[in-house]
This record gives C-alpha cells, structure tokens and sequence, in this order.
C-alpha cells in the first residue's frame, strides 16, 4: 500500500485530467500542499477555483514542459516553498493543437511535429523530474507518475497511424522505465510508473472519438478515481510498471 502525500505536485493543472487530479487531491486532509503546474496558472478557472476554495495550501506554479528553462524555474520555485514532495505526477500531454493532428498515413508526417510531440510528451516529463528528483525522500515511499497512453505500447501497435503521438509516448515509456531504474538506487521506496487513463473526454480526445461506446468514455472524475486507486495500492515491487486504469499491466 502506498504512503499518502502530505506535499504533492501536478503538472497540467489547468484543465482536463490534471485539474480532476488536483481537485480530487486538494480535498484529502493529509495533503498538506498542492503545487499546481501550469502555463498560464492565472489564467485556469479550474486553479482559480482550487484557490477560492483552499486557500494557501494550493501552490500555482508557472510551467511551460516544452522550455528547459521553465522547468527547472518552475522546480526552483517549489523548492522556495517545501523541502520534499511525496508525489510528483505529471499530467501534461499534447496530441493536436491547431494545424498539428495526427497523422492519418505517412504522407501526413511533418518533422516539426514529431518534435514537437517529443518535446511535450517525452523530454519535458524527464526534465521535470531532473529537476524535481532532489525533493522526494530518501527512505519513505514516494510516487513519480506520468500520464503515458496505451497507444505508446509498441507491443499493443495493431493500427497504425499517429506516427508522432504513438513514438514520443513509447519515448516516454522507455524515459520513464529508464528512470525508473536510477531514482530506485537513490530513492530506496520510489515508484515511479507510467500510466493509461482510458479514453477520457477531454479536450485531448474530442475529435477522436466517436466511435468510443459510452461504457468506454470516462469522464475525468472517473478516470481519475480509478488513477487514484491504482496509485494508492502501488507496492515497491510496482517500480518501473506501466499501469492502465483498472490496474492492468500493459505491456511496453
Ligand atoms: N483524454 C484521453 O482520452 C487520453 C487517453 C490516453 C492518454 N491520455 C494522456 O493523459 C494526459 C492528460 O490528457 P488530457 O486528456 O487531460 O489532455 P488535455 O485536456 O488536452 O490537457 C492537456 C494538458 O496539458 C497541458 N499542456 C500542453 N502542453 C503544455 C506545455 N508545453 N507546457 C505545460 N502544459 C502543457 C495543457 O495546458 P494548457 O491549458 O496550458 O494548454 C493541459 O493542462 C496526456 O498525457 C494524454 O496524452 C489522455
């Protein structure tokens, strides 16, 4: 069974799964300090509302997961205001934005993308992490997370398509097994795991999906109470998993 977090970070707190994450996270007692990540933080209602109605205890942090530069500003500021952090979770995710979609064939491929994708997807979790890592206990259990996809599964790959999608998510998988491996020499009780929320109506998978059958479309309160669950039973031997929601190993 996992420890409770008495300080907990969310990356991508302005909206979709991360705001549900947070929202749900602020109303356990235990949690002491919620750091709440986001680009524009002052700009999200749903941080505003997490302010109104927990005042100090929720922490808006500025974090653009694409600018190297802003993450390690934005760990730096977290660390102005605690010394340790039990949770580290990482919502942030990117899969079309304006002229960016995915990728129906090859002939949709555009390098700009894929790079964009990776850096979104796959080099700024690692990052924050990097610059995050310094305040997750040594000794006591403590949970770093990332929202992954099942699509990033290369074994799982029946379909095709969503070339920058799918690759910089199994980056990410392969990022986060790897380091998985060094935080466990540093931090002896760290699980640090990928995860798959299920399809979640978010702004993310609108355009997506429609032929997903309602018993198979979360809404974010769902998704993330199944998260949670998979996350509160996390045991040492977890280290290194990469979870679906029902508590489900997939494969990488
Ligand atoms: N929804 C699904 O069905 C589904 C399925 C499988 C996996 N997932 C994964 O679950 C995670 C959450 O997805 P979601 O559905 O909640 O997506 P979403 O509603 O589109 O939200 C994406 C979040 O990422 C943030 N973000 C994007 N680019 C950023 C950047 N450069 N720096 C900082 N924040 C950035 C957004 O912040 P802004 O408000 O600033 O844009 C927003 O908070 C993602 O990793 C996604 O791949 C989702």
């Amino acid at each position: 069974m996992n420890t409770q977090p008495t300080y907990a970070f969310v990356a991508g707190a302005s909206r979709g799964i991360g705001a549900g994450f947070a929202r749900t996270l602020a109303e356990r007692p235990g949690v002491e300090r919620l750091f709440v990540a986001a680009r524009k933080p002052d700009e999200s209602d749903a941080i505003a509302a997490l302010r109104n109605a927990h005042g100090e205890r929720i922490v808006p942090v500025t974090l653009d997961i694409a600018d190297a530069d802003s993450v390690a500003a934005a760990a730096a500021a977290v660390a102005e205001h605690t010394d340790r952090l039990d949770w580290v979770l990482n919502t942030i995710g990117l899969l079309h934005a304006g002229d960016m979609q995915p990728e129906r064939r090859l002939e949709d491929v555009d390098a700009g993308n894929i790079q964009r994708s990776f850096a979104v997807n796959a080099v700024g979790p690692l990052l924050l992490v990097k610059h995050l890592a310094r305040l997750l206990p040594r000794r006591e259990p403590c949970t770093v997370a990332t929202l992954s996809a099942r699509v990033g599964s290369i074994s799982d790959n029946r379909l095709g398509g969503w070339y920058a999608y799918r690759a910089a998510k199994a980056a990410q998988n392969m990022l986060t097994k790897t380091l998985s491996i060094e935080l466990a020499r540093r931090y002896r009780k760290v699980r640090c795991v990928a995860l798959h929320p299920g399809t979640v109506a978010t702004d993310l998978s609108a355009p997506f999906r429609g032929n997903v059958g309602n018993d198979k479309l979360f809404d974010v309160a769902q998704s993330v109470n199944y998260l949670l669950t998979v996350l509160d039973q996390l045991d040492d031997d977890d280290n290194g998993k990469f979870f679906a929601w029902d508590g489900q190993e997939i494969p990488w």
